[in-house]
C-alpha cells in the first residue's frame, strides 16, 4: 500500500466529494474513532482550543475501559477536541495518541446539534420529540463523517482494527472501507436502534444502512436493536443471510448484543473509602436528616422523564402517601446540548415544576426537591448514591442507563433501592429493581411509594442480586467481548 500524508482540514465537503486516502507517520493498530475525544480542556471547554492549558481525561467509563487497551498496543483515538474552530495538531495523552478532528461552528450547528441531536437522537428514542429532517443537516453529517473516515484511514497501521462509536458517525465503516479496505472495522452504537416501522421515516435510511453495513462487527446494546438492525439491513439493502451473520457485498457482517457497563473496581474504591462514607452522613444532615431520601442523576435530556417523575413525587406529596420533610428529593440534571430547542424547553419546564413543588411543600430553609443544574465531581456522587435510600431512574428510553448501574456498584453496603424504568437497557441486567413504565403515571406513583416503603430484607435480597449482575459483567469485560469478536472475524 501507498502511504501519504494527509493535514486535517475543516472546511465542509458536500455528500459527492471524493474521500482521500491518506496514512499518517504515526500508525496505530487499533484505532477508537468517537465524536469527542476521550479528553477535555483543563479550565473550561470556552477556551479557545489552540490556546489550551492542558487536557485531563474525561470522566466515564468508555474511556476508563478502552485507555488501558489502547496504550497496550499503540492505540490511536479519533475525535473531536469539544469547541468549534480549528483543532490542535495530534498529540499524546496517557499512552494514546489522539487526533483531533475539526468542526467548523456551522458544522458543530449542523451536524451536531442538527442530524445527530434533533433529527437520530430522537428518531431513535421511539420520537419522544418529532424528528427533524433538514437536508442541509444531512449534508453536513456526511462531510463530518467522511473527515473522521479520512482521519482514521491516515492513522491506522495496515491491516489495524477501527472500532467506532454511536450514532454520530454512522456512515464512518462504508466511507472507511472504501479507503482502507485491509482493515478489520467494528461499530457500537451505544443508544437504542429503532424498530423499522420508525426508522423507515428517515429520508437518508439506505445511507444510514449501508453506512453501518461497512462493518465486520456492529454491535447493540440490546438483542432487539440487533434484531431491528438486521430486519432493516435485510429490507433496506438487501443483506441476506442469518440475523447474526448477514451477507452483504460479498462480506459476512456479525450482528450482536454487547451491553455496556461500568468500571466496577473503580466505583467499589471510592464507595469503600471512609471519606465517602463520612461525606454521604454529612449531605443527609445538609439536607434536613430526612428519613427517606430520593435521588434522581441524569443528563439533562427529554428522554431521562424528570418531569414526569418529579410529577409523581409531587403528587404523592399531595396525596399524602409521602410526608414532606420525611422525603426529600435530590435531582441532578447535568447540562446538556443546551442550545437544541427541545433540550432548553425540557429545562424549563423542570426549573418550573420545582419551583412549583418547593413552594407548595417546602418550609423556611428546607425545599423538599433539591435540585442542581450541573455535573458533579465523581467522588461526591459516588457519596450522594451512598446517601440516598432510594434511587430513581426511569427514563423513557435509553440505550443502556450507567447511573443505575453505578448505584448499584456503589451500595457496597447492601442498602438501598433502586426504581428503574423498563425501557432502559439495563432493566434486563437489573430485573432485581423495582421495573416500572414511566408512561403509567399511577404505576410510577404507586413503584415510588413502594421503594420508599419496601421491607429492608426485601431490599437488600434484591441489591444482592442487582450487585452480583453488575460485578459479573464489567466495563472491561464488554470492551473485551466486542474486540475479541472482531479481532476473532
Ligand atoms: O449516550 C450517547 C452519548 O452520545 C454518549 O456517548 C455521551 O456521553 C452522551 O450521549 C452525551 O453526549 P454529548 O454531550 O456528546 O452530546
Amino acid at each position: 500500500m501507498t502511504l501519504t500524508i494527509q493535514v486535517d482540514g475543516m472546511g465542509s465537503r458536500s455528500a459527492s466529494s471524493p474521500l482521500r486516502p491518506a496514512v499518517e507517520p504515526a500508525f496505530s493498530d487499533l484505532v477508537v474513532v468517537a465524536n469527542r475525544l476521550p479528553v477535555k480542556q483543563k479550565g473550561g471547554a470556552e477556551r479557545p482550543v489552540l490556546r489550551t492549558i492542558g487536557w485531563e481525561t474525561s470522566p466515564g467509563g468508555l474511556v476508563g475501559a478502552l485507555a488501558p487497551v489502547l496504550s497496550a498496543r499503540t492505540g490511536a483515538w479519533v475525535g473531536w477536541p469539544g469547541c468549534s474552530g480549528p483543532a490542535p495538531g495530534p498529540f499524546d495523552h496517557e499512552g494514546m495518541h489522539l487526533h483531533p478532528v475539526a468542526l467548523a461552528r456551522s458544522e458543530y450547528e449542523a451536524f451536531y446539534e442538527g442530524f445527530s441531536n434533533a433529527t437520530l437522537w430522537p428518531l431513535y428514542h421511539d420520537a419522544i420529540r418529532a424528528p427533524e429532517f433538514r437536508a442541509d443537516w444531512w449534508d453536513a453529517y456526511v462531510a463530518v463523517n467522511s473527515r473522521y473516515a479520512e482521519r482514521a484511514a491516515a492513522v491506522t497501521a495496515i491491516n489495524g482494527s477501527v472500532w467506532v462509536h454511536d450514532y454520530q458517525l454512522q456512515l464512518v465503516p462504508a466511507m472507511l472501507r472504501r479507503l482502507r479496505p485491509d482493515l478489520r472495522i467494528g461499530f457500537f452504537l451505544h443508544i437504542p436502534f429503532p424498530p423499522p416501522e420508525l426508522f423507515m421515516h428517515l429520508p437518508w435510511r439506505h445511507e444510514i444502512i449501508e453506512g453501518l453495513l461497512g462493518v465486520d462487527v456492529v454491535g447493540f446494546q440490546e438483542p432487539v436493536a440487533a434484531q431491528n438492525f438486521s430486519r432493516l439491513a435485510r429490507r433496506v439493502a438487501g443483506a441476506t443471510g442469518a440475523a447474526k451473520h448477514l451477507l452483504h457485498g460479498g462480506r459476512r457482517i456479525e450482528v450482536g448484543a454487547f451491553p455496556i457497563s461500568i468500571d466496577v473496581d473503580a466505583v467499589t474504591r471510592i464507595a469503600g473509602n471512609p471519606i465517602t462514607t463520612v461525606r454521604a452522613a454529612e449531605l443527609r444532615r445538609n439536607l434536613g436528616a430526612p428519613t427517606t431520601l430520593l435521588l434522581g442523576v441524569d443528563r439533562l435530556d427529554y428522554t431521562k422523564g424528570i418531569e414526569l417523575r418529579l410529577r409523581a413525587f409531587q403528587e404523592l406529596l399531595r396525596d399524602r402517601r409521602l410526608k414532606p420533610g420525611e422525603c426529600v428529593m435530590v435531582q441532578i440534571a447535568v447540562p446538556s446540548r443546551g442550545e437544541v430547542s427541545s433540550y432548553a424547553e425540557e429545562r424549563e419546564r423542570i426549573e418550573r415544576l420545582v419551583g412549583e413543588i418547593n413552594g407548595e411543600f417546602g418550609q423556611m430553609g428546607r425545599p423538599v426537591v433539591h435540585y442542581l443544574h450541573r455535573s458533579l465531581p465523581f467522588p461526591e456522587l459516588v457519596a450522594l448514591y451512598r446517601a440516598a435510600d432510594v434511587m430513581l431512574v426511569t427514563p423513557l428510553r435509553d440505550g443502556m442507563n450507567l447511573v443505575s448501574k453505578e448505584y448499584v456498584a456503589a451500595r457496597t453496603d447492601g442498602a438501598g433501592v433502586l426504581v428503574l424504568s423498563e425501557f432502559a437497557g439495563a432493566s434486563r441486567e437489573l430485573s432485581s429493581a423495582l421495573l416500572v413504565n414511566p408512561h403509567d403515571h399511577e404505576g410510577l406513583k404507586h413503584t415510588i411509594e413502594a421503594a420508599v416503603n419496601l421491607d429492608p430484607l426485601e431490599a437488600r435480597k434484591r441489591m444482592r442480586s442487582m450487585r452480583a449482575a453488575v460485578r459479573r459483567h464489567d466495563v472491561h469485560a464488554w470492551a473485551a467481548e466486542f474486540l475479541g469478536a472482531l479481532n476473532g472475524h
